[in-house]
């Protein structure tokens, strides 16, 4: 196992996404070559009252730079005081952490659902799959939002090459409805041992992605948030009921577990 670092690490880049989404790219990282998709980095700022981390997926790393980058979208203090850095102020990350999700095998047909907040560490999955050589039309990338605005970095998904489809729940962008409507009309057809699903958003979302998951009987994993004060499984603030009975521990059991594990 991969032991975490805790180091500081200085703000390069901060984009604006709008909508509440910022960008923040970090340099001088010495785990950027350990960061899997689906893992996280728990952040402090330094020089501020806020004593608890907060945790952001990885949502891209520059290997070469040394870089990381995480998405966040502006909830509480937090994340408000991390969308207010500018270039080289400090922040102190722990990581990464948490289970990453298992690459499929190249021939399954990926099936990825994001929304809200779940998007980073999905992009991340197919970036990192598409630069290990796998086919990016075998990558459904289905992307759901309250309006056209929730649907961010499209032009980053779409250069992937990958089988993009927007949807939203009053129509401005994509297909109209619910992200998990036209997921489950593409995977009816297809073979169930053939897809691999990937789920990452809100709760509701995620829900209704693993019960489709259970339902069809189509593999896959999702990849879940909770409250978490430690993020290294101390203590237990961010545990889940398991649906075989007893719990498990988000920030280091998870946050990635497979479809049907947790009873959501
Ligand atoms: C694995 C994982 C990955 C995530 N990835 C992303 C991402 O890529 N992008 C994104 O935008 N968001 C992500 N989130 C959600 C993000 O962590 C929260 O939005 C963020 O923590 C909100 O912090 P805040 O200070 O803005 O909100 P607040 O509501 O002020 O704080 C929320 C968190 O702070 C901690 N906290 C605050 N007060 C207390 C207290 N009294 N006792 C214990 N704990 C306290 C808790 O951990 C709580 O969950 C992720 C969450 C998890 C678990
Ligand atoms: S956050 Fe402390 S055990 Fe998971």
């Amino acid at each position: 196992m991969i032991k975490p670092t805790c180091e500081d690490t200085f703000l390069l880049k901060h984009r604006d996404l709008k909508n509440g989404y910022h960008s923040l790219t970090f340099q001088s990282y010495s785990r950027v070559k350990q960061c899997r998709p689906g893992q996280f980095v728990h952040v402090q700022l330094p020089g501020c009252d806020i004593f608890f981390r907060r945790a952001f997926s990885v949502a891209a790393v520059d290997l070469e730079k040394r870089q990381i980058e995480i998405i966040l979208k502006v909830f509480g203090r937090g994340s408000k005081a991390l969308s207010a850095l500018h270039r080289e102020d400090r922040v102190n990350m722990l990581g990464p952490l948490g289970v990453p999700f298992r690459m499929p095998r190249k021939k399954e047909k990926t099936v990825i659902v994001a929304g809200g907040v779940g998007f980073p560490p999905l992009m991340f999955l197919a970036t990192s799959m598409v630069a290990r050589g796998y086919d990016p039309k075998n990558i459904e990338f289905f992307y759901g939002g309250r309006t056209a605005a929730d649907i961010i970095e499209r032009s980053r998904i779409k250069k992937l090459g990958v089988n993009f489809h927007p949807v939203t729940e009053d129509g401005s962008l994509g297909v109209k409805g619910l992200v998990t409507e036209p997921v489950e009309e593409f995977i009816v057809d297809r073979k169930r041992s053939e897809v691999k699903l990937y789920g990452c958003g809100p709760e509701g979302m995620l829900k209704a992605t693993n019960d489709l998951g259970v339902r069809l009987g189509v593999g896959g994993q999702i990849s879940l948030e909770a409250p978490m004060p430690c993020g290294v499984g101390i203590c237990l603030g961010c545990v889940v009921p398991l649906t075989a009975g007893g719990h498990a521990r988000v920030c280091c059991d998870g946050p990635v577990f497979e479809i049907g594990e947790v009873a959501l």
